[in-house]
């Protein structure tokens, strides 16, 4: 069976499920790709032929898929269309993610032939708080060009779309998490919630000087949650946390000191790896 176009689609603030999801990509190695980037806005209405490979790549927030990118991807419709589902996440657990992603595509007309789990450093990670720092890296690209080489394998493989056979993303292993880890995370968590602690709502300007106004920020909002001209601004009710805006800023004026950052800093120190299923 011959594919000869990928579809790229991914949802990804702070780019990191994007150089998977491109990683993956190279490794498929078709003639033809397109892109479909669901974080800078929602999609018109798109059916994908079965001819297509589609590679979707998404973070997980909360042990979900980022509500946009859910909401997002519910446009996209497949025709038995064949597709490798990735999730990406800040190295401490993705949950239910995979699982959810699953459902979803399934619903909306595609075949999962293949999933795969990701590190990306974590949205909250800073220098001081380091969380999975410069994940995906070189040997996570790695992993992902196999991944997708081992996907067009498969697709060569099949003789014809009936005998390309679909996967069960719940059979991929769960990588090891020691259980000291998650009880300290656990026990750290209910301190904060006890303390009361608040919990900043958005990223905010400490040092309004540092601001040059150049607008990045709001390109880079996948909510429109800042408005060109009141960068220093951020809309509480659209804020999804993604982040995006404080890594983007070249002059580093947007900071999100969240008290998690030191938890998941502290409690996730041991890096997991990339898991497949082809
Ligand atoms: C609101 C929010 C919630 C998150 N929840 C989780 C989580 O439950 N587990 C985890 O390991 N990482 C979590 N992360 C980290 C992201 O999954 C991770 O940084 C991912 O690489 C971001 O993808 P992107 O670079 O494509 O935006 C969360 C990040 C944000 C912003
Ligand atoms: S990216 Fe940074 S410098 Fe540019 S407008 Fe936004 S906050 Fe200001
Ligand atoms: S304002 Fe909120 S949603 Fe927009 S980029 Fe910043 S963190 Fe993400």
């Amino acid at each position: 069976m011959i594919i000869s176009n990928t579809q790229n689609i991914y949802f990804s603030p702070t780019h990191t499920s994007k150089q998977v999801a491109e990683a993956i990509v190279r490794g498929v190695g078709t003639n033809k790709v397109a892109t479909t980037d669901l974080t800078v806005g929602a999609i018109p209405e798109t059916i994908l032929p079965a001819s297509t490979l589609a590679v979707i790549a998404v973070p997980v927030y909360g042990g979900h898929v980022a509500p946009s990118a859910m909401e997002r991807l519910r446009n996209l419709r497949g025709t038995n269309t064949p597709a490798a589902l990735v999730v990406v996440y800040g190295n401490r657990a993705y949950e239910k993610a995979l699982i959810e992603l699953d459902w979803l595509m399934m619903e909306q007309g595609f075949k999962v032939i293949a999933a795969a789990t990701f590190i990306g450093e974590h949205s909250y990670s800073n220098s001081n708080y380091p969380i999975a720092s410069g994940r995906p890296d070189e040997d996570d690209l790695q992993a992902a060009f196999r991944f997708g080489e081992q996907i067009a394998q498969k697709i060569a493989a099949a003789g014809n779309p009936d005998t390309l056979y679909s996967i069960d993303v719940s059979r991929i292993p769960r990588p090891a998490q020691p259980f000291i880890q998650l009880l300290r995370f656990l026990g750290k968590v209910i301190a904060l919630r006890k303390r009361a602690v608040p919990l900043p709502r958005t990223p905010w300007v400490e040092d309004e000087n540092l601001c040059t106004h150049c607008g990045l920020c709001v390109k880079c909002c996948p909510v429109g949650a800042v408005a060109l001209g009141d960068e220093l601004h951020i809309d509480a009710q659209r804020c999804i946390k993604c982040c995006a805006c404080v890594k983007s800023c070249p002059k580093k004026a947007k900071v999100y000191d969240t008290p998690f950052a030191a938890l998941l800093s502290q409690c996730f120190r041991k890096q997991k790896k990339p898991q497949t299923i082809v």
